[in-house]
């Protein structure tokens, strides 16, 4: 059980390519569990994980982060589910939270089966008018901090091999 923890934490890779089918309903929610089980500063849990799978609001969040970067693409990929993390006030330590809480879910899709990719920029996603508008028609509050997204979905494509790691990431003193 621990080694098999261990090889999901390696090999979980970023996935950019996906089917157009939905995950399950289980695979859905053995990742959003997983993600509510991060550890929180403080144990504040002042985390707000939001669910994105309508296909109008799938290509909202797309075109919304594609603005940010200021190109006609898709930062998604094509995923038939977002996950949008962002913080609430009362969370006193920030984007450290939402970074803790994203990186349990990308490893629990990896062990679900799925494929998952972080996805940047929902901090300026959500300074926009277009993202808070967003935030207002899911009746959050409007002060939401963006913190990080995720794409997530069925892969369509080969396991990435990630590249080696750096010979001089781990310093012992
Ligand atoms: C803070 C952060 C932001 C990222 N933003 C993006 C992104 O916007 N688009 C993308 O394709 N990958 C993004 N990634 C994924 C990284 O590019 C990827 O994790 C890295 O290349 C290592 O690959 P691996 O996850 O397969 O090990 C992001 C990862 C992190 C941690």
């Amino acid at each position: 059980m621990k080694k098999e923890a261990l090889e999901v934490l390696k090999n979980r890779r970023a996935i950019r390519k996906y089917k157009a089918d939905q995950i399950t309903e289980e695979e859905l929610n053995a990742v959003l569990e997983a993600g509510t089980f991060a550890p929180t500063g403080a144990g504040t849990q002042g985390v707000k994980i939001v669910v994105v799978q309508s296909p109008e609001y799938v290509a909202k969040v797309d075109a919304l982060n594609a603005k940010v970067i200021g190109k006609d693409i898709h930062p998604y990929y094509g995923a038939p589910t977002i996950i949008l993390v962002f913080e609430t006030a009362e969370c006193f330590t920030h984007e450290l939270d939402g970074a803790a809480v994203c990186t349990n879910m990308l490893n629990a899709a990896y062990a679900a089966g799925l494929g998952s990719c972080w996805i940047h920029r929902c901090k300026q996603m959500f300074e926009l008018e277009e993202g808070k508008a967003l935030l207002k028609e899911w009746g959050l509050p409007e002060d939401l901090v963006g913190v990080a997204s995720m794409a997530l979905g069925y892969a369509d494509c080969e396991q990435p091999v990630p590249k080696p790691r750096k010979e001089d990431y781990i310093v012992r003193v």
